[in-house]
């Protein structure tokens, strides 16, 4: 027996048990005032229409069930022959808010912005697929958005706002034993969690990072697929993906097969990378492809190398501006240099997705120039305290002679002259 023909089998019973049911006086609408008497607690659907964007719109129960809502009597109201539809089997769900959400002249009376895709999506993904085939452990539109009390997306309380989607995959993808039958692994938001993405949106509420649907896609969830990864990640990291397409890396990936970010990055617990990633170091996940004497093996030397030396010179840089500062000399220039030095940095680390030692050196070389100039800003400027240093004394010397010389003549003068005694 499934689920709609329980279903029909227990409205069967309760109708039959009519001398017992409730009716309502009034019928504005008798399917909200008679259940509002007739349930209790958590699962009763009347206790949330306040918050449900369909009751906001001035739909309700019978628009989804169908049945007489002007009908005072439970049997009259519930009539199967008047299209009451009873609990939709949870297979039949998405067809059912299809109705209305796949429907562009329908939807676009009430929000001519909210796309009708999401059904044709639904389709695509491997929820759909697997639901079309009767499997009932697969999200269907209600696992994501629940039935009752339906929030817009927008809604901080809704289960799809952004940083609750993680939590709203997880009651699934995080379930064990669900996921055991699927032959799938668990670990997706634990790891995504402790990701530099999972800390981003999560602890720091940044929007812009992606959860689960950003890189899966909500409606037509599914695996991105070797080829398609790059895409992925390209939403976010543009000037990335386009400097790895055009590297020798590209052909290399596509030849073997390789997911383009992920084989260096990971995919759920993608961490904040470091310098000791890159080169030829134990950290490296360079070495892991290039053998020692390799083109490849020097090449990710000498990137790392050309790091190194930007590092150091911007240490070095800073070093002597903060002891400038310290003197009390003006370093603001310098100081701006030594932050666009930094930023350069940061584009020297992007451009290693050119995987191409000649390629890192246009940003790198500008950021050493500025750090150098800011450097030799902040030697200049010690020195010039230095030597105004020594100036200061100089004038002091002087001054203790003349005040010196002054106090002698005034002696001088003040004396009674011998010649007179
Ligand atoms: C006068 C009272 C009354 C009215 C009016 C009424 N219902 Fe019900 N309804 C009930 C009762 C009682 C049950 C059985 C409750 C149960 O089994 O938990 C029920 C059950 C249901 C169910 C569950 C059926 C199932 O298969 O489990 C749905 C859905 C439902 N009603 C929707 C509606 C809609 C839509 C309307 C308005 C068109 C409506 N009801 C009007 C009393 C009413
Ligand atoms: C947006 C469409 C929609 C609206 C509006 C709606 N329902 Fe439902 N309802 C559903 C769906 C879908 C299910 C099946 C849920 C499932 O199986 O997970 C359901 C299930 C039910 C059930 C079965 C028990 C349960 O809670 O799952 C009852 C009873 C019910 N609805 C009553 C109502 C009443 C009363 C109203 C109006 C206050 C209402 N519904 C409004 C879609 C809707
Ligand atoms: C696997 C979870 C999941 C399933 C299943 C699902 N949704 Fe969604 N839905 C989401 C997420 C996440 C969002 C918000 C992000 C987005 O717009 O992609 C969303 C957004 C929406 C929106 C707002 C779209 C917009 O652009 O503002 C509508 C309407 C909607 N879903 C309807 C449906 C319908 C109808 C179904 C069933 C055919 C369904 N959803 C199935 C997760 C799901
Ligand atoms: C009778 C038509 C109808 C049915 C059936 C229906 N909806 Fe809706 N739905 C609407 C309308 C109208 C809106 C309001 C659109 C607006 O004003 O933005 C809406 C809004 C929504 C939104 C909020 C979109 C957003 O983010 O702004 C979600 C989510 C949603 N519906 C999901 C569902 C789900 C899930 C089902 C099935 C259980 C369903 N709807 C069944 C008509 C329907
Ligand atoms: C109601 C439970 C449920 C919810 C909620 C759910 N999923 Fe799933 N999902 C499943 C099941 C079960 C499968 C396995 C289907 C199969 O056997 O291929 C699956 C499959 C997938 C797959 C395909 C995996 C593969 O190896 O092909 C992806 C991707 C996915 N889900 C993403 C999501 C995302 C993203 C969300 C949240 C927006 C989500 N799911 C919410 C139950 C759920
Ligand atoms: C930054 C992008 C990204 C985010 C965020 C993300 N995924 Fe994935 N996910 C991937 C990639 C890439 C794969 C590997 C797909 C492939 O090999 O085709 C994957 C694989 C999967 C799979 C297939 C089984 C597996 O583990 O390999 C499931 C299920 C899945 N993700 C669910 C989720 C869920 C649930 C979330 C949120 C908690 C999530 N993903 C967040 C990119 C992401
Ligand atoms: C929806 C946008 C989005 C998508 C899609 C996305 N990211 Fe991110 N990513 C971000 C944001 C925002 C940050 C910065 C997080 C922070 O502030 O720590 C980030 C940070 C990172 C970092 C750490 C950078 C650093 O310097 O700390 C890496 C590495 C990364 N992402 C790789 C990936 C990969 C690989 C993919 C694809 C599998 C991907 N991202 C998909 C938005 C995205
Ligand atoms: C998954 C394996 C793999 C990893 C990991 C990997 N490479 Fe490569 N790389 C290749 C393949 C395959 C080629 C093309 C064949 C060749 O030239 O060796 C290539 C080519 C290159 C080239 C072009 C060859 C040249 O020098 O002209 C450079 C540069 C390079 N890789 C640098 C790196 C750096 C730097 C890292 C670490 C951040 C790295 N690779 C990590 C597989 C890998
Ligand atoms: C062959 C290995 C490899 C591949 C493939 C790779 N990366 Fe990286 N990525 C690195 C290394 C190494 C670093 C650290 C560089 C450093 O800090 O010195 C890095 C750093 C990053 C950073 C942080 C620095 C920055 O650019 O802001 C982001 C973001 C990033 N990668 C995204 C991506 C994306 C997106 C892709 C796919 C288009 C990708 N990576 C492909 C090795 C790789």
């Amino acid at each position: 027996m499934n689920a709609q023909q329980r279903g029909i089998t227990r409205i069967g019973a309760v109708l039959s048990m009519a001398v017992m049911l409730p009716s309502v006086a009034v019928a504005a609408d008798s399917c909200v005032e008679c259940h509002k008497q007739w349930e209790s607690g958590s699962s009763d659907p009347t206790q949330v229409i306040d918050q449900d964007v369909h009751f906001q719109r001035g739909l309700s129960c019978a628009d989804c069930h169908g049945g007489d809502p002007k009908a005072t009597e439970a049997e009259a109201a519930m009539d199967k022959a008047q299209g009451f539809l009873g609990r939709p089997a949870r297979q039949d769900i998405p067809q059912l808010c299809a109705r209305c959400h796949a429907e562009p002249t329908y939807m676009r009376k009430y929000n001519p912005n909210l796309p009708t895709d999401q059904y044709a999506k639904y389709l695509t993904s491997q929820h759909g697929k697997r639901n079309s085939q009767g499997d009932s452990d697969v999200a269907v539109c209600t696992s994501c958005h629940q039935a009752h009390g339906i929030r817009s997306k927008k809604d901080p309380f809704s289960p799809v706002y952004a940083a609750n989607i993680p939590g709203t995959c997880a009651e699934c993808h995080s379930n064990a034993a669900l996921m055991d039958r699927h032959g799938l692994p668990v670990n997706q938001h634990w790891d995504y969690a402790q990701s530099v993405h999972g800390q981003a949106l999560l602890v720091r509420g940044d929007r812009g990072a992606p959860h689960c649907a950003s890189c899966h896609g909500s409606h037509e969830a599914s695996k991105p697929g070797t080829i398609a990864i790059g895409n992925v990640c390209a939403q976010c990291h543009g000037l990335t993906r386009d400097l790895f397409a055009k590297s020798p890396h590209k052909a290399a990936h596509d030849a073997l097969g390789l997911p383009e970010c992920e084989v260096c990055h990971g995919n759920h617990l993608i961490k904040k990378p470091t310098d000791d990633m890159l080169g030829t170091g134990s950290g490296a996940v360079c070495i892991s492809c290039h053998e020692p004497g390799s083109k490849g093996y020097q090449s990710a030397q000498q990137m790392r190398e050309t790091i190194e030396q930007l590092k150091a010179q911007i240490l070095n840089g800073e070093a002597v501006v903060k002891q400038a500062a310290e003197l009390g000399m003006d370093m603001g220039d310098a100081e701006y240099a030594l932050h666009d030095a930094n930023t350069k940095l940061t584009q020297t680390r992007t451009y290693v997705h050119a995987f191409s030692p000649e390629a890192m050196q246009a940003p790198a070389q500008e950021g050493l120039h500025g750090a150098q100039q800011a450097e030799q800003e902040g030697k200049n400027a010690i020195h010039e305290f230095q030597f105004r240093r020594q100036g200061l004394w100089l004038t002091l010397l002087i001054l203790i002679l003349l005040v010196g010389g002054l106090l002698l003549v005034i002696r001088e003068m003040e004396s009674p002259p011998k010649s007179r005694r």
